[in-house]
C-alpha cells in the first residue's frame, strides 16, 4: 500500500472546477454562508469558460419581441426531443434573471444604443415556437463574453469569502459504502503535497472531455476529469453519443470562431462561391442549429464543393461587414483569424471546418444538479453528497444538440440551482463524517500505481491513438461500420492502459504524472461515447447515423446510460423526462407541452 501523509480540510461544499458553473455555484454557496471551498487544477481565469466568445442566451426582448417560452421551444426543438422538458423549462424561464444578475454582479455586456444590454441572433434561436424569423436573444459582450463573465464571478467568490485551492488536481472521489459523495482526495501540483477535502457536498464542475478527439475548440484542460472520476465510482454517465461539432472552427488549427460572426451577418461559402446554407435551411440559413449546418458544410466538401487545395473545408464570409462592426462586435475573432488562418477579414474568408466543440453528455443529475444513478425502480435515484454542473454534468437540457448560447445560460443558471438546493440539503450545524482511510488508501494506490508505471506505452503515444481513432469514427456522420470499427480500436486502446509508461517520478509540478491521470478521465469518457453511440440505430441531433438516416421517437427517445469498468461499458436507458414544470395554455396550446415533430429550418 502507498503512503503518503496528507492534510485534511473539513467544508460544508466543496466545488471541483473554476469555470462559469464552477464559480456560480461557488459563489451561491458562499453567499449562504456555507463554509465552500472551490479546488481547481487551473488559477479561476485561466478555466475554459475565459474562451466563451458569442454570448449568453436570455429572453430580454431588448432588439425586438421575445418569450421565456419561445426560448423554451427552440430549446426542446434543437435537442431533437431528447432533452429532459422540466430542465427546460427551468432554465429558459430562470434566464434572463441569471443574466440580469450577472449585470449587477459587473459583467461589463456589449449596450444597445439606449444603453440596455446588447443581443445577437444565434442558430436555432426564433420567435413564434420556430415560425417565425429569428430573434435577437444572445447577450455578448463583444466576442468575449466568457471573459466578462469569468472575471466578475471569481471576483464575486472572493468578495464573499469563498476559498479557492488553486493548482490542485483532483484524483478520485471518497464513496462511503452506503453511496454517500463524501469528499475528494487532491494533489497539490507545485508543491507535491496531498489533501483531503471531506464535504458534506461535492460539486463536480469539472468541464466536457473535448480533448478525446484530435481537433476540439475546447482547452487541453477539458479530460472528462468529473467523469472519469464518477466512473470508477461506479456511477454512470449519461448521452454520451452526442457530441457537439461547431461549424465554424479555424481549419487546422480548431480555434473557435465564434457562430455570433454568422449572427452578425457573416455567411459559409462553397468552392462556387455559393451560399449553400439556403439551399439547405431556406427559413434559417447560416443561423440554422450547429448539428445541421456541419452536416451542411461536411455534406459540400463531400460532394466536390470543399475550398482549399484539397476541397477539404468551407469559406466564412465577413468582409462585406463594415469595418467597424467588426472592431466593435467581433474584435477577437478578426485577431484569431489573422493569427491562425494569417487571413485579414475585412479582406478574405476564414478557412473553416466542423470542429469538436461541447459534449452534450454526462453525469446525470436532476434540473437542481444532484446527481442521479438511476435503477429499473427509480431512474431518477438521487446520490447523496454529489452534484455536477455545466458540461461535466447531464441535466438534460441540451438533449441531442445544444443551442450555441445556452452554454452560458446553463452553467450561470444550473450552479446557481445547485447553491439553492445545498442550501436546503446541507446540514451546516452537523459534524463532518470521519474521513474514510480506505477509500483515501484506494485513491492514493492508483496515484502511486501510475506515478511508478513502468510499462511500455507513453501517454502522448496512446492519447494520440485515442483521439485519432475517436476523430475518424466518431465523427460528423457516423455508420455501423466505422462507429463497429470504433467500439474495436477503443476496446483495444483503452486496455492499454495497464502498459501505460511514467518516467518522471517527481511529485512536485510533475506534468508527465497529470497527462497520465488526465489520460485515465479522458479514456472512460471516450469508450462510453463510442459504445453508446453504436449501440443508437438512429439519428439524433449531433448522432447523424447514416444506415439509420430517420429519428426513431418510439424505440429511442431514451437517455442512454453507460456504466464503465475498465475497458467495458454496459448500456441502460432511462426514460426521457415528458412533463414540464408548470403548464400554461395560450389559443388552446398547452404551451410547455412540445410534442415531437421533424425538425425543418
Ligand atoms: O460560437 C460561439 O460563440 C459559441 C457559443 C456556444 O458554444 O454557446
Amino acid at each position: 500500500m502507498a503512503e503518503y501523509e496528507y492534510e485534511t480540510h473539513d467544508y460544508d461544499v466543496v466545488v471541483v472546477g473554476a469555470g462559469g458553473s464552477g464559480l456560480r455555484a461557488t459563489l451561491g454557496m458562499a453567499e449562504q454562508g456555507l463554509k465552500t471551498a472551490c479546488v481547481t487544477k487551473v488559477f479561476p481565469t485561466r478555466s475554459h469558460t475565459v474562451a466563451a466568445q458569442g454570448g449568453i442566451a436570455a429572453s430580454l426582448s431588448n432588439m425586438g419581441p421575445d418569450h421565456w417560452q419561445w426560448h423554451m421551444y427552440d430549446t426542446v426543438k434543437g435537442s431533437d426531443w431528447l432533452g429532459d422538458t422540466d430542465a427546460m423549462e427551468y432554465l429558459a424561464r430562470n434566464a434572463p434573471a441569471a443574466v440580469y444578475e450577472l449585470e449587477h454582479y459587473g459583467v461589463p455586456f456589449s449596450r444597445t444604443e439606449e444603453g440596455k444590454i446588447y443581443q445577437r441572433p444565434f442558430g436555432g434561436h426564433t420567435t413564434e415556437f420556430g415560425e417565425g424569423p429569428p430573434v435577437q436573444r444572445t447577450c455578448a459582450a463583444a466576442d468575449r463574453t466568457g471573459h466578462a463573465i469569468l472575471h466578475t464571478l471569481y471576483g464575486q467568490s472572493l468578495k464573499n469569502n469563498a476559498e479557492f485551492y488553486i493548482e490542485y488536481f483532483a484524483i478520485d472521489l471518497l464513496m462511503d459504502d452506503d453511496g454517500t459523495c463524501t469528499g475528494v482526495v487532491c494533489w497539490k501540483l507545485d508543491d507535491g503535497t496531498i489533501h483531503v477535502f471531506n464535504a458534506k457536498m461535492v460539486v463536480l464542475a469539472t468541464g466536457g472531455y473535448g480533448r478525446a478527439y484530435f481537433s476540439a475548440t475546447s482547452a487541453h484542460t477539458c479530460t472528462g476529469d468529473g467523469g472519469g472520476m464518477v466512473a470508477r465510482a461506479g456511477l454512470p454517465l449519461q448521452d454520451m453519443e452526442f457530441v457537439q461539432f461547431h461549424p465554424t472552427g479555424i481549419y487546422g488549427a480548431g480555434c473557435l470562431i465564434t457562430e455570433g460572426a454568422r449572427g452578425e451577418g457573416g455567411y459559409l461559402t462553397n468552392s462556387e462561391g455559393e451560399r449553400f446554407m439556403e439551399r439547405y435551411a431556406p427559413n434559417y440559413k447560416d443561423l440554422a442549429p450547429r448539428d445541421y449546418v456541419s452536416r451542411c458544410m461536411t455534406m459540400e466538401i463531400r460532394e466536390g464543393r470543399g475550398v482549399g487545395k484539397n476541397g477539404d473545408h468551407i469559406h466564412l464570409n465577413l468582409s462585406h461587414l463594415p469595418k467597424e462592426a467588426l472592431q466593435l462586435r467581433l474584435p477577437g475573432i478578426s485577431e484569431s483569424a489573422r493569427i491562425f488562418a494569417g487571413v485579414d477579414v475585412t479582406k478574405e474568408p476564414i478557412p473553416v471546418i466542423p470542429t469538436v466543440h461541447y459534449n452534450m453528455g454526462g453525469i446525470p443529475t436532476n434540473y437542481w444538479g444532484e446527481v442521479l444513478n438511476p435503477t429499473q425502480d427509480d431512474p431518477n435515484k438521487v446520490v447523496p453528497g454529489l452534484m455536477a454542473v455545466g458540461e461535466a454534468g447531464c441535466a438534460s437540457v441540451h438533449g441531442a444538440n445544444r443551442l450555441g448560447s445556452n452554454s452560458l445560460i446553463d452553467l450561470v443558471v444550473f450552479g446557481r440551482a445547485a447553491a439553492i438546493r445545498a442550501g436546503d440539503v446541507v446540514d451546516r450545524a452537523a459534524s463532518p463524517r470521519a474521513v474514510n482511510k480506505g477509500q483515501v488508501d484506494k485513491a492514493l494506490d492508483r496515484f502511486d500505481g501510475l506515478r511508478h508505471a513502468q510499462g511500455a506505452t507513453p501517454t502522448a503515444e496512446l492519447r494520440l491513438d485515442m483521439q485519432t481513432t475517436m476523430q475518424e469514427d466518431a465523427a460528423v456522420f457516423r455508420t455501423g461500420e466505422t462507429m463497429g470499427n470504433g467500439v474495436k480500436r477503443m476496446t483495444e486502446i483503452a486496455g492499454r492502459m495497464s502498459d501505460i509508461q511514467v518516467t518522471d517520478r517527481s511529485l512536485v509540478w510533475n506534468s508527465d504524472l497529470m497527462e497520465t491521470l488526465e489520460l485515465t478521465n479522458l479514456m472512460p469518457n471516450a469508450l462510453a461515447t463510442i459504445v453508446s453511440a453504436e449501440a443508437r440505430t438512429e439519428s439524433r441531433g449531433a448522432h447523424a447515423h447514416e444506415d439509420h438516416p430517420e429519428r426513431d421517437d418510439s424505440t429511442w427517445r431514451v437517455h442512454t446510460i453507460s456504466r464503465i469498468a475498465e475497458a467495458k461499458v454496459d448500456l441502460e436507458y432511462r426514460p426521457v423526462i415528458t412533463d414540464p414544470l408548470t403548464q400554461e395554455q395560450q389559443g388552446g396550446i398547452e404551451l410547455q407541452k412540445i410534442a415531437p415533430k421533424a425538425r425543418t429550418f
